[in-house]
């Protein structure tokens, strides 16, 4: 569906992208992640057609973006990191404008135009003037706006940057929803926690590099090698846990944590399944209140793979 292979774009002595090589299929959500100035921005205005490469190619469904640019741009809608609204233009016009550039023409132009508005959840704003929206909402606005031509692939560059919790919620919906209808989409982020839940790709990049492609689980994986499970027994009788599980030999390390509240069990390397604690705990009276794999720090993920843990 879209595909890039030893992309490459030079500014001057700098690498803003070096060889990278990736691929989407139909209906993946590819969440492309990197610090500020990795080249997420450069990879995505090349495959909008709007920036040559210095060498390497792209393709979206097939068309190079060497000299498929016309069918790429009616496949794909892009939002980038900043636009410009008018002033002075209402929601609604707005709209109308970018659907009367996209060709949409007679009464089908509206029913696009309050269709889009719907999907985004501006309805009710349509006769505002764009420059009175909020953040979110302009954003929310922006995606509309690429949505108009129904196009199967998305990109969106940092779409929850600068919002608040609540905005950047309603966008992790909207991007949901638009999963739903079978787009495939392509969003970059400076931050990983952020994308994992929506995405089932992610890429990390880093000076123009991709350091990790792959699915969530295997980027968690690569970076954490033991399995952590949180356990906590009944009547404060954590620390005779803690003295009975230390005689299991596929245990490697106990520590204590939130003040004795619980146990931070780590497994020897390659075994992944902890239900043994619990047979244990349970065989010797221990009253079990919790076991669980511990959340994995997504912080942690990102900055190990960025640090060259895993090359
Ligand atoms: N027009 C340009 N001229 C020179 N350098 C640029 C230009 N655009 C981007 N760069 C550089 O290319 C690198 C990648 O930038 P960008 O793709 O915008 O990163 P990101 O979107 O991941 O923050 C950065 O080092 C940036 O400074
Ligand atoms: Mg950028």
């Amino acid at each position: 569906m879209l595909e890039t292979r030893d992309l490459t774009k030079m500014y001057g002595e700098l690498y803003a992208l070096d060889r990278l090589t990736l691929q989407l299929d139909k209906g993946d959500v590819y969440g492309f992640i990197g610090p500020n100035g990795a080249g997420k921005t450069t990879t995505m205005r090349i495959l909008a057609t709007l920036l040559t490469p210095t060498w390497g190619e792209a393709t979206v469904c097939g068309y190079s973006i060497y000299n498929g640019a016309k069918d790429i741009r009616r496949i794909m809608g892009y939002m980038p990191d900043f636009f410009g609204v008018y002033d002075d233009m209402k929601v609604i016009e707005y709209l109308e404008f970018f659907a009367a550039a996209y060709r949409i023409k007679g009464p089908e132009r509206r029913k696009k135009c309050e269709q889009v508005l719907e999907l985004v959840d501006l309805g009710y704003k349509r006769d505002a003037l764009v420059t009175s929206l909020s953040r979110g909402m302009t954003q929310r606005l922006g995606l509309a706006r690429v949505l108009l031509h129904e196009p199967q692939v998305l990109l969106l560059d940092e779409p929850a940057s600068g919002l608040d919790p609540r905005a950047r919620i309603e966008m992790r919906g909207l991007i949901k929803e638009l999963r739903n209808m079978g787009k495939t989409i392509m969003l970059s982020s400076h931050i990983l926690p952020e994308l994992a839940d929506i995405c089932n790709k992610i890429g990390i990049i880093e000076r123009g590099k991709l350091l990790f492609n792959g699915d969530v689980q295997s980027a968690i994986q690569k970076v954490r090698q033991r399995t952590r499970i949180d356990v906590c027994v009944g009547d404060g009788r954590n620390t005779e846990a803690k003295v009975l599980l230390e005689k299991e030999p596929n245990i490697d390390e106990i520590e204590y944590k939130d003040q004795e509240d619980y146990l931070l069990v780590t497994l020897r390397e390659g075994i992944e399944d902890g239900s043994f604690i619990a047979d244990a705990l349970l065989r010797n009276g221990f009253r079990l209140k919790m076991l669980k794999e511990e959340a994995v720090n997504l912080e942690d993920v990102f900055m190990g793979i960025t640090k060259g843990i895993t090359n």
